[in-house]
């Protein structure tokens, strides 16, 4: 193994660590950055895990071939897994993932405040931890979050809401209706929180009304994120408030719950309400052209994926990986990179879809 000291310029530290990884012989190391302090890398060929949640919504299921033909391309052997089970097959994976030598895992979690002890064997394995798009909570055992800005999704969603109300009709008040994702999903909040920053003051001055009263975020959870529990709540909104007052619109947290809001509306004979969505799903998409759905969000997993798979590089070559904040996950403040979400409506889905074939050709 060789040891770069501080002394050694970045040139030919580089010289080195390139000769051991194109070699792929032994371990890099590589002084970091100004600290003095070195950081090692990794076996260029090191087994990644990736853990995933259930295929709740299209950007999962997208992410799995992703990431196994990307690590490959990168020289990684990846073993990349789904939670369809829940919890308990997550931890299970996880401890299995680092049995088998994984040098970094991605956790895309099911529920992130349930995996400490395992995040903690894989502190003592030596194992870098990268939450990948929902933090992981109350353990110390994380090293970097990588995610778009979800606060900013619900932002966006919640002004998105605004708009479209707007738009049908000139003035309020308007009657909405609050979805939020599932309680064992740490992006439920974030998501919540960042549409209410826009919608409280609007529903404050009495330009927005919810009906139902159920305003905050345990009332309007959807439980594992399923599109029937969606639709049998939204079923029930309408028998109970709306029978002699028109819906105006819906925040929806994401696509799937947003079909099933749809579907309940039209069952029940109302006409189609703005309603919010998240994550570019074919279906939702064609919805949007077809002036149902009112709106989504581009948050383009190939480059979540292409982020991710960039930090793993990083940490197998000894580098830092580059982040540009801090989120605090109840324990430590993490290391994190965000991605930039962007709202898509009828209006801007040719451009926002523009390097994306797959979906531009739906806006057509
Ligand atoms: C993701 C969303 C997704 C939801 C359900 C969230 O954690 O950020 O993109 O819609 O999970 O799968």
């Amino acid at each position: 193994m060789v040891r770069i000291t501080k002394t050694m310029t970045t040139v030919a530290a580089v010289a080195v660590v390139s000769a051991l990884a194109l070699s792929g012989c032994g371990r890099a190391g590589t002084a970091s950055e100004g600290s003095g302090d070195t950081a090692s890398g990794f076996d260029a060929g090191a087994t990644i895990g990736v853990a995933l949640p259930q295929k709740t919504s299209e950007n999962w299921v997208l992410a799995e071939s992703l990431f196994n033909d990307g690590l490959k391309n990168a020289d990684f052997k990846p073993e990349v897994q789904f939670a369809n089970a829940g919890v308990t097959e997550q931890q299970n994976q996880i401890t299995s993932m680092i049995s088998n030598g994984a040098k970094v895992l991605i956790v895309g979690a099911v529920d992130g405040s349930q995996l400490d002890t395992q995040l903690q064997q894989a502190k003592d394995a030596g194992v870098t931890v990268i939450a990948y798009d929902r933090i992981l909570k109350n353990t110390s055992a994380i090293d970097y979050y990588l995610a778009y800005d979800n606060y900013k999704v619900g932002q966006l969603q919640g002004q998105a809401l605004l708009d479209g109300m707007s738009s049908k009709k000139s003035s309020g008040p308007y009657n909405i209706e609050l979805f939020a994702g599932s309680n064992d999903d740490a992006n439920s909040k974030p998501f919540f929180d960042g549409a209410m920053s826009v919608l409280q003051p609007k529903i404050d001055d009495g330009t927005v009304k919810v009906a139902s009263g159920q305003m905050d975020q345990s009332a309007a959870a959807t439980q594992g994120w399923k599109a029937e529990n969606a639709q049998k709540r939204m079923d029930t909104l309408l028998a109970g408030f709306y029978t002699g007052t028109e819906l105006d619109g819906v925040l929806s947290p994401n696509d799937t719950l947003a079909r099933a809001v749809l579907t309940s509306v039209k069952a029940a004979g109302k006409p189609i309400p703005v309603v919010t969505g998240q994550d570019s799903e074919v279906e939702s998409v064609k919805s949007i052209m077809a002036g149902e759905q009112y709106s989504t969000i581009n948050k383009d997993t190939r480059d979540l994926v292409n982020a991710a798979i960039a930090m793993v590089k990083d940490l197998q070559q000894g580098n830092t990986p580059q982040t540009t904040s801090e989120q605090d996950n109840g324990t430590k403040q993490v290391p994190t990179k965000f991605l930039e979400p962007v709202i898509v409506t009828k209006e801007n889905a040719a451009e926002a879809y523009a390097n994306n074939p797959a979906l531009e050709a739906l806006t057509k």
